[in-house]
C-alpha cells in the first residue's frame, strides 16, 4: 500500500504517518526528518537544506526529488510506504507519478489531514520532538510522561528551529501557495481522502483506517 499524507505544517501528518506505518507494517518516509538528520550530521545536503528550512521556505525540487526517489527504491519499500511531507509541489508530484508509471505502480491514497490555520500556530509552539528518536509530543495535547523527556528512549525533547511563530507563518504561506494545489491534483486522480484533523489524535487515526479499509 502506498499512501501520501497531505496537510498544512502541524496538521498531524507525522503523528498519523507513524501510526499508519506501524499498523500496516510499511516504512514511514518523511523528507523533513531526512533533511533534519542531514543537518544534525553536518552533511553538504544538510547545509543546503538548513538555509531554506530556517526561513520556512521549501528546499528546491532539485535537491528533494532525487533524494526521495532513491529512498523509495530501497528493499523495505517493496510492499509500500507512507510518504509524509512529499510531494509538496506539483513538479514533485509529477516526478513521483512518472517514476511509478515506469514500473506500473500507483499511489493508493492521498490523505489530506485538514486543520485550519488558526489551530496551527498553537500546535507548533507546543510541539516538542525527541533529539534522538524523533518521537513528537505536544505540551498540552500529547504530553510526555516526564517533563521534557522522551517516553520511548529517555532523551531530551526540544522545540524545532522552524517552529517559532514567525517562521510558522511563512510555512503556512508557502503551504497555501505551493502545496495546497496538490489537493486538486489528487482529487482529479480520484484518490484524495479527507479527514478532519482537529479531532483527537486517536479519532483522526480511526477516521484514516476507516477510509483505507
Ligand atoms: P516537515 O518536517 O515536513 O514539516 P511540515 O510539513 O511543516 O510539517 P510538520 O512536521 O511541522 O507537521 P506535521 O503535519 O508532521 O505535524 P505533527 O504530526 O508533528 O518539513 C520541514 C521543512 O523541510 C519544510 O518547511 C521544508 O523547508 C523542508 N521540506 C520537507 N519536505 C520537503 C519537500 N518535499 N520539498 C521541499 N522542502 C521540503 O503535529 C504537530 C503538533 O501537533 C505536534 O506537537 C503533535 O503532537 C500535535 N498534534 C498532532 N495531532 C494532533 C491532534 N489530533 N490534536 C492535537 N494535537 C495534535
Ligand atoms: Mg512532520
Amino acid at each position: 500500500m502506498k499512501i501520501i499524507m497531505l496537510g498544512a505544517p502541524g496538521a498531524g501528518k507525522g503523528t498519523q504517518a507513524k501510526k499508519i506505518a506501524e499498523k500496516y507494517q510499511i516504512p514511514h518516509i518523511s523528507t523533513g526528518d531526512i533533511f533534519r538528520a542531514n543537518i544534525k550530521n553536518g552533511t553538504e545536503l544538510g547545509k543546503k537544506a538548513k538555509s531554506y528550512m530556517d526561513q520556512g521556505q521549501l528546499v528546491p525540487d532539485e535537491l528533494t526529488v532525487d533524494l526521495l526517489m532513491d529512498r523509495v527504491k530501497n528493499e523495505d519499500c517493496k510492499n509500500g510506504y507512507v510518504l509524509d511531507g512529499f510531494p509538496r509541489t506539483i513538479p514533485q508530484a509529477e516526478a513521483l507519478e512518472d517514476a511509478l508509471n515506469k514500473t506500473g505502480d500507483k499511489i493508493d491514497y492521498a490523505i489530506n489531514v485538514d486543520v485550519p490555520d488558526e489551530n496551527i500556530i498553537n500546535r507548533m509552539s507546543g510541539r516538542r520532538a525527541c533529539v534522538k528518536c524523533g518521537a513528537t509530543y505536544h505540551l498540552v495535547h500529547i504530553p510526555p510522561k516526564t517533563e521534557n523527556i522522551c517516553d520511548n528512549c529517555g532523551s531530551e525533547l526540544i522545540l524545532r528551529d522552524d517552529d517559532k511563530p514567525e517562521t510558522v507563518k511563512n510555512r503556512l504561506g508557502v503551504y497555501h501557495d505551493q502545496t495546497q494545489p496538490l489537493i486538486d491534483f489528487y482529487t482529479e486522480k480520484g484518490i484524495l481522502k479527507e479527514v478532519d484533523g482537529t479531532q483527537k489524535m486517536e479519532d483522526v487515526f480511526e477516521a484514516i483506517t476507516a477510509l483505507i479499509n
